[in-house]
């Protein structure tokens, strides 16, 4: 496996390469993102990842200086898995100069979710993303569910710029207990870390509901934002969306997603549980 830290050795150990699979993560890797690359491997293309943290993803006063960076550690992952190149530049590397052009997703989604919680996020997301799509030029990419709102976003950017890129989902990893992998959880406490799969099955919860009939979502996520916010969660949201639109579902709905963000302590968490709509009861 091959590691290049430029973008000019990246072009240059691309070049003459037709087809690419293309995993893009922010490092600190667990298996989640390891089953990323073992679904970009079944493409049958040379597999590419990249880790970077994005700082143009980061708030002020969020966790971008504290975001676990293991880069050996990652790169034994990635060999492991059969990944052929990995790109890890530096900031320098990325944005050279400001960043002053960027990709504005629409405020429907930019503001919604998680953009409503975190300003400019998604915009900072879909800014990285065209960058790495347009050094690494894939074939495929590979995005997880996990980030559902992420996904749904570089879905619409790739449709709505006609990049030549197939956009392929993976399932989310779970741990035993049915917390969603995510770098984040190294963040947690030994307390902290039992309490966090709660936030899964209050999701999974309302999912079963509105499977089983129920049409009151309103309530279903107002009921599940309290269970989390007794057990001393700080809720940023609960919301049942149509898994096709990511909007309000309509009576047309066959497919929903029930999101959720809320925090532990300092520990910022996020999952979602995808349903078929049930008759109403
Ligand atoms: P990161 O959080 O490192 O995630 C990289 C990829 O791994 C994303 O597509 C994410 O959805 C996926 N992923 C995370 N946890 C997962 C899990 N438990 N199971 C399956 N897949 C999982 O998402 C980002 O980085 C960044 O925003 C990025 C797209 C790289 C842009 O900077």
């Amino acid at each position: 496996m091959q590691v290049f830290h430029t973008a000019a050795e990246l072009r240059a150990a691309l070049a003459g390469q037709t087809a690419t699979a293309f995993v893009p993560t922010m490092g600190n890797l667990h298996a989640g993102h390891v089953s990323l690359v073992e679904l970009a491997k079944q493409s049958g293309q040379p597999v590419v990842a990249s880790i970077f943290v994005n700082p143009l993803q980061f708030g002020a006063g969020e966790d971008f200086e504290r975001y676990p960076r293991t880069l050996v550690a990652d790169c034994e992952k990635l060999a492991a898995a059969g990944c052929d190149l990995v790109f890890a530049p530096d900031a320098a590397e990325m944005y050279p100069a400001p960043q002053t052009f960027t990709v504005q997703p629409p405020d429907s989604l930019a503001n919604d979710l998680c953009g409503a919680f975190r300003p400019g996020h998604f915009s900072g997301v879909a800014t990285v993303v065209l960058k790495l799509f347009n050094l690494v030029q894939p074939r495929v990419a590979v995005f997880g569910r996990k980030d559902f709102q992420q996904l749904f976003v570089i879905r619409e950017l790739v449709r709505q710029f006609n990049l030549p890129i197939e956009i392929v989902a993976g399932d989310t990893l779970r741990c035993a207990d049915g917390l969603a992998m995510s770098s984040r959880n190294a963040y947690l406490g030994a307390s902290e870390r039992i309490q966090a799969a709660q936030l899964q099955r209050e999701l999974a919860a309302v999912a079963a509901a509105a499977q089983a009939g129920e049409r009151d979502f309103e309530a279903l996520a107002a009921t599940a934002g309290r269970h989390l916010k007794m057990a001393g969660w700080r809720v940023d949201y609960v919301a049942l969306r149509d898994a096709a639109t990511l909007a309000a579902p309509t009576p047309g709905s066959t497919r929903l997603v029930v999101l959720g963000a809320a925090w532990l302590g300092k520990t910022r968490l996020i999952d979602n549980i995808e349903t078929a709509l049930g008759n109403p009861a």
